[in-house]
């Protein structure tokens, strides 16, 4: 069996179901148990008062079938019908309906004939047309008798009051579990908009509350958040440690490197040597402008992101970088939360990269319901496909020789950039631009 098309209609939201498991049961317990009882009640109330009806319709039938004249019938019925507070007459024949009448809708008249038919079977016609009023029609010696009598004593009146008042009882309990419902699952949304919130990077204050399971999720988050965050800032920690204490034998190593006394045999080592100490030096330095910035990536905003990238776009065009805005839907379209600061410095990278290994960057932005997304286009060498997962992790320096006119740098640029789009709950992603032939890099942020 396949179950699919049921997922489909079924509600996705947590409300929904919940509304579903409680209240399908309870309507479909209270209607069948309602059907089948007020059936049974009124079918029952509805025969026994036909039957102590029929006692007094027999017994003027009798008195009409047993005087000796149609007159003396006459007579007996006048004296008998008024007490009983029966209509009797004698009716032409022609008058009498072909068959048993009564409106469709009218379920009791049902009973209603059933039981006059079993309990007198030589009853000619009954007539229930008229819902006020019950026809009969019984043949006696003397001629056809009518007998009328009121509706009412045969069947329950009202019938559908208390339908009614169940309706209304069941209205005012849904709304009563409606909600205590919505108190209990208010702390499941609040956790989920807390866990969401930590995604995109943004701290959002939390205090677990609600049923037990509930709390011992939220605590479980609270733990598992502040776990997260001293491992972050042991890592910055750790790193700038190292790149500082690093930094004093550094300096020792030049100075002794260019206290060496220079003899022709040693000159191209030591020159040499130099290099590689001017790198590590260079490579410490980007560890601690690293650290540095991640201890001080400040504090999330909501912003217009267009204006946002066409604002750094312009600082990079001031700086004397070849980049321009290429594309960007119209200011004021939608407010985003993200760090700003840092947002700034995986765009400089990205910018930064165009710029120095191609001749000229576009930056775009696009919006969609779901996500923002920045690309940075570039006109140079672009990268391969399969060595694009290299090429962001730390210290990743693809093909160095081709780069080495355009100064070196440490490979950190895309995997800081990395970084942070992951703290933001997005990613970045590699591609080739199909318009300049270079890379495309491409940071994609959730709304
Ligand atoms: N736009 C690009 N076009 C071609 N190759 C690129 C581009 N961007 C990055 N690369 C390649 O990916 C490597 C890693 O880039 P990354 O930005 O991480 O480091 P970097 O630019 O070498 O140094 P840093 O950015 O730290 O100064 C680069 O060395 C380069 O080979
Ligand atoms: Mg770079």
């Amino acid at each position: 069996m396949n179950f699919a098309w049921l997922k489909q209609i079924m509600p996705r939201g947590l409300y929904g179901r919940a509304a579903l498991i409680l209240v399908v049961p309870i309507v479909t317990i209270q209607l069948v148990v309602s059907v089948v009882f007020i059936q049974r009640h009124f079918e029952r109330v509805t025969r026994q008062m036909t039957q102590s009806m029929l006692r007094e319709i027999a017994l003027v039938i009798d008195r009409a079938d047993g005087a000796p004249s149609a007159d003396a019938a006459q007579a007996a019925l006048i004296d008998l019908a008024a007490p009983l507070g029966l209509d009797v007459a004698f009716v032409l024949p022609a008058v009498v309906p072909a068959t048993d009448q009564r409106p469709f809708a009218d379920l009791t008249g049902i009973v209603v004939i059933d039981t006059i038919r079993s309990e007198i079977p030589q009853v000619a016609a009954i007539d229930l047309r008229d819902g006020a009023k019950v026809r009969l029609y019984a043949p006696v010696r003397w001629g056809m008798l009518r007998i009328t009598f009121p509706r009412g004593t045969v069947s329950a009146s009202n019938p559908h009051q208390l339908l009614v008042l169940m309706l209304a009882v069941s209205v005012l309990m849904t709304v009563i579990a409606y909600l205590f419902l919505r108190n209990q699952l208010r702390p499941i949304r609040r956790l989920a908009r807390a866990a969401e919130a930590f995604g995109k990077g943004q701290a959002m204050p939390y205090k677990p509350s609600g049923a037990i399971e509930v709390r011992a999720a939220g605590t479980a988050f609270l733990e598992m958040r502040a776990r997260l965050e001293r491992q972050i800032e042991q890592r910055t920690l750790m790193l700038s440690g190292i790149s500082h204490d690093l930094r004093t034998p550094l300096t020792r190593l030049r100075l002794g490197l260019s206290m060496l006394p220079e003899t022709p045999d040693t000159r191209e080592e030591i020159a040499a040597m130099e290099r590689d100490v001017a790198e590590m030096g260079k490579l410490v330095d980007a560890f601690l402008a690293f650290a540095r910035e991640e201890a001080t990536s400040g504090d999330a905003a909501r912003l217009d992101p267009c204006a946002f990238v066409a604002q750094v776009v312009e600082d990079a065009r001031r700086t004397g970088a070849q980049v321009t805005l290429h594309e960007c839907p119209g200011p004021g379209q939608a407010l985003l939360t993200f760090r700003p600061d840092a947002m700034r410095r995986a765009l400089d990278n990205l910018i930064g990269n165009a710029t120095r290994y191609g001749s000229q960057a576009e930056v775009s932005v696009f919006l969609t319901p779901k996500a923002l997304r920045i690309v940075v286009e570039d006109d140079g060498p672009g990268i391969a496909p399969e060595r694009r997962e290299e090429a962001l992790r730390p210290f990743a320096r693809l093909d160095p020789s081709r780069n080495q006119d355009r100064g070196q740098g440490v490979g950190l640029g895309l995997s800081i950039a990395a970084d942070i789009l992951r703290s933001h709950g997005g990613t970045l992603r590699l591609g080739e631009s199909a318009r300049l032939g270079g890379l495309s890099a491409e940071l994609v942020l959730p709304r």
